[in-house]
């Protein structure tokens, strides 16, 4: 099992509080992060952060990503906790029905685009300009694209397949503007910039 070390880093995972989010937090903590988990089940949340022994380093933040003025507000309150942003996990998500287009309720699949990709897209638009400034400030950050595969350089890892294309413009801007950032989600690969 490959391991780093993100001692001194503060990470964001949305959807912390079970499944894949949790598991992510859980590996951040062993390897050091403080974490942030970010999640719309408040008791849940807790009790999944509660069970590590690493109160110092890890906070339950009561944040639904597909309402903006949340996602704004859970961006202060870590920033208040733990500092600026390092990381980001967008695994905050739902499944939805399972139902053939021609049968889909429309409500579900709003809902669905709402937490999917509207939140996805919500959490990126609220730490990008503090994670990029965070980096410009920090010289041995400043990695261009030929040094993207080195492990030690920061990373913001994005979740969530259907969010692929996303993913992908948001790496190649950053990747453009000489930062490096690591995307991948479940089931879709790496981002093919990187
Ligand atoms: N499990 C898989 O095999 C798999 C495969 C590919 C993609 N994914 C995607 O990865 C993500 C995580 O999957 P999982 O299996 O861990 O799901 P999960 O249902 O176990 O956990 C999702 C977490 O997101 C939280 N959440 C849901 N809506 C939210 C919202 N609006 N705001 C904040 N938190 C919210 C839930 O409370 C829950 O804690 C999902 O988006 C899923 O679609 C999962």
């Amino acid at each position: 099992m490959n391991t780093y070390d993100f001692t001194g880093k503060t990470a964001v995972v949305t959807g912390g509080a079970q499944g894949i989010g949790l598991a992510v937090a859980q590996r951040l903590l062993a390897s050091g992060a403080r974490v942030a988990s970010w999640d719309r089940n408040t008791d849940q949340n807790k009790a999944a952060l509660a069970a590590h022994d690493v109160a110092d380093r890890a906070c339950a933040v009561t944040c639904d990503v597909s309402d903006w003025d949340q996602v704004t507000r859970a961006v202060q309150s870590t920033q208040a906790a733990f500092g600026g942003i390092d990381i980001v996990v967008n695994s905050a998500g739902i499944a939805g029905p399972n139902a053939t287009v021609q049968d889909y309720d429309n409500a579900d699949w709003s809902k669905i685009i709402a937490i999917n990709l509207t939140g996805t897209y919500h959490v990126n638009k609220a730490v990008i300009a503090g994670m990029r400034a965070r980096i410009r400030s920090h010289s041995q950050h400043r990695l261009n694209c030929r040094q993207r595969r080195q492990p030690q350089c920061q990373r913001l890892f994005c979740l969530k397949g259907r969010d692929h294309r996303l993913y992908q413009i948001v790496g190649q801007r950053t990747c453009r503007a000489g930062h490096c950032r690591q995307l991948c989600h479940p089931g879709g690969g790496t981002h093919p910039n990187l």
